[in-house]
């Protein structure tokens, strides 16, 4: 059987990948284990994908790792989620520079725990002139957050005279997000047969094609990967046009 990787267009690869990293609890329930054994595990799948990701050329990947709702789950497993990201982008920091790899982070990082967000910016800082592809985690995320946020910013633009209401466009409200500066994705992928987008860059998936597999998290490898970005290549996008207007290469 011819591997996904051989039937992908190299050429029309997307710019920006997002991904929903869902069925880390699922995965070791599975196996009788605890929550946590599942997250353990998922960083595998997180280091697989950002290799696979590198290696195609994508220049953004975009990995959901904890939402502002997530604070809601057990103390124990918040708790040990936020040691792990500590320890993986410590543990990660070397691998990143070695591949040219820039990190950023994407949420409302200010709430973070201290150590968690000193560990970030240590990573964010050592990685900021590396050009090959950026990871960008979304760590305290939430996309009503971040819609408000730009609200109030505009908000409190207009009344320091600063912006005219009538030049509020589209471009002011894109600079004022959290991904400013960066394209939108064009593929969003969302592990463990979940059919929901995640509270999470609302307005940036506006035209992303949505590519859902059941496959949990903990397993996911680079096939997987290639096998979602075939489907999106498949696609036709057609951006309000009709079929015959697409023109095809
Ligand atoms: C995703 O896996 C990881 C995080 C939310 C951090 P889950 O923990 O949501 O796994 P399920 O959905 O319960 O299986
Ligand atoms: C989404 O989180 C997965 C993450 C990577 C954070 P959840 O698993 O908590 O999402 P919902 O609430 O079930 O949609
Ligand atoms: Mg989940």
């Amino acid at each position: 059987m011819e591997l996904a990787l051989d039937l992908l267009d190299k050429n029309t690869l997307p710019r920006h990948i997002a991904i929903i990293m869902d069925g880390n609890g699922r995965w070791a329930k599975s196996q009788s284990m605890p929550r946590v054994f599942g997250h353990r595990n998922g960083v595998k799948a997180v280091r697989e994908v950002t290799e696979a990701s590198a290696e195609l050329g994508i220049e953004y990947l975009t990995l959901y790792a904890f939402s502002k709702e997530n604070w809601k789950r057990p103390r124990k497993e918040v708790n040990m989620l936020m040691k792990l990201f500590v320890s993986t982008v410590s543990k990660e920091l070397s691998t990143l520079n070695k591949n040219n790899i820039r990190l950023k982070a994407i949420g409302d990082l200010e709430s973070l725990p201290p150590d968690t967000l000193a560990a970030l910016n240590n990573a964010i800082e050592s990685t900021k002139d590396n050009d090959h592809m950026t990871l960008n985690l979304a760590l305290n995320y939430s996309g009503r957050w971040e819609l408000t946020e730009m609200t109030k910013s505009i908000a409190k633009d207009i009344s320091s005279g600063s912006l005219n209401p009538e030049d509020i466009s589209e471009e002011s409200i894109v600079s004022r997000l959290l991904t400013s500066g960066t394209p939108d994705p064009e593929l969003m992928i969302r592990t463990s047969g979940e059919h929901r987008i995640s509270n999470f860059l609302l307005w940036q998936l506006s035209y992303a094609e949505l590519v859902f597999s059941d496959i949990l998290w903990p397993d996911f490898r680079k096939e997987e990967l290639y096998k979602c970005i075939l489907e999106y290549q498949r696609r036709e996008r057609r951006f309000g046009m009709t079929s015959d207007q697409v023109v095809k290469s």
